[in-house]
């Protein structure tokens, strides 16, 4: 028996980031499986054959409306989450969104100010720094292991990776909000952001591009960026190198993927003292001349949504700040919004 108080969790949106929150929720106490909402029959189906919610809705109007509601778990479409996150603070649900946060910087002021206004909790989903081997690659920044941290470099590239080439939101800016940087950028961005510990941002250098609209039919709208290159600098003096591509002709430094033909992960930064790179997880240190190269992955990988789920219940009870805060989403943004500006431009864009 388990005496932690319950969360009945209404999950707007069923595709399969609302079915990763739900399995992450189910597996943990206190935290109930209790409505879902989406325009689609065949997805609620779906998740009510795994789930079994109390509660379907096709309208999150009527979701909202359902007093037992606690907490919302938001995975719309992306121009769906400013409207959706500040609808559900409006009926006094806690918020959790999925990634990016908003899709300008204008939506997710305001998504704070309504969440800061009424007490609730916001946060927005990032799983990937719950996963272990960013657990533990922040510990050892955490007790000072790199000393001075003077470069980050997030990496998601992918050779055959348009999200979306059959049809679908995700290639529509109106949509979207961007392309590949707003959709897998966003990982790349946090989870090395995250990692040196989330300073702030100070300016941004950028260039995105569309160079394979030839792979994807023509009568499909495509008005994003398929690839991204930044150089983002930080307070403190921490410069971050970004490289994000749906597409290209990958090297062999890019090992295969099942679906994307070939993929690359990884997450690295470098320390007076020492280099944290996260695929794979290895503390490298260097005395004299002598490497010394320390894997650090512990314990069985999860992808990050039960702790993060975790994390949010535990803000949701306690009224502390979710470890995907606000603030950071704001700052998160501007970012995002800035390395379009950027490229739109082509001039460096100041954030302080
Ligand atoms: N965290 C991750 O790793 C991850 C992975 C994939 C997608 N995402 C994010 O999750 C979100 C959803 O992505 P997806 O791949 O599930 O998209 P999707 O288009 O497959 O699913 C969105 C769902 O929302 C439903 N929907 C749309 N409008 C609605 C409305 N007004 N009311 C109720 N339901 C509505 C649709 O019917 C659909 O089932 C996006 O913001 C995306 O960026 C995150």
């Amino acid at each position: 028996m388990s005496n932690v108080e319950t969360v009945n969790l209404g999950f707007l949106g069923l595709g399969w980031p609302g079915e990763q929150h739900a399995i992450a929720a189910a597996s943990l106490p206190g935290a109930h499986v209790y409505a879902a909402c989406d325009l689609g029959a065949e997805r609620r189906e779906k998740f009510a054959a795994q789930f079994s919610p109390e509660r379907g809705y096709a309208q999150y109007d009527d979701m909202l409306a359902d007093p037992a509601v606690g907490a919302v778990v938001v995975s719309l479409p992306n121009y769906l989450h400013a409207s959706a996150t500040l609808s559900a603070l409006r009926a006094g649900k806690h918020v959790l969104c999925e990634k990016p946060p908003t899709m300008n910087v204008a939506e997710v002021e305001s998504i704070r100010a309504e969440a800061k206004a009424r007490g609730l909790v916001y946060a927005f989903s990032r799983q990937s720094r719950f996963n272990n081997k960013m657990l533990a690659g922040r510990q050892i920044v955490d007790e000072g292991g790199l000393v001075k941290m003077y470069f980050a470099m997030g990496e998601r590239v992918r050779w055959a990776g348009i999200r979306g080439g059959g049809g679908g939101w995700f290639l529509e800016k109106s949509k979207a909000g961007g392309g590949a940087m707003i959709d897998i950028g966003v990982h790349a961005l946090d989870a090395a952001w995250y990692l040196a510990g989330c300073p702030k941002p100070v300016s941004v250098s950028a260039q995105v591009s569309a160079n394979f609209r030839r792979t994807v039919p023509a009568e499909v709208k495509f008005d994003v960026e398929d690839s991204g290159f930044a150089m983002l600098r930080f307070e403190g003096g921490l410069v971050m190198h970004l490289e994000v591509t749906w597409a290209g002709n990958m090297t062999d430094a890019v090992p295969k993927s099942p679906w994307a033909g070939h993929e690359l992960e990884n997450t690295t930064l470098y320390g007076d003292q020492g280099t944290l790179s996260l695929n794979p997880a290895v503390f490298y240190t260097m005395r004299e001349k002598e490497r010394k190269a320390t894997a650090i992955q512990t314990g069985p990988e999860t992808n990050g949504f039960d702790y993060q789920m975790a994390d949010f219940l535990d803000a949701v009870r306690t009224g502390r700040p979710p470890v995907n805060n606000v603030d950071q989403a704001v700052d998160l943004m501007k970012m995002l919004m800035a390395i379009y500006e950027s490229s739109d431009t082509g001039a460096e864009v100041r954030l302080t």
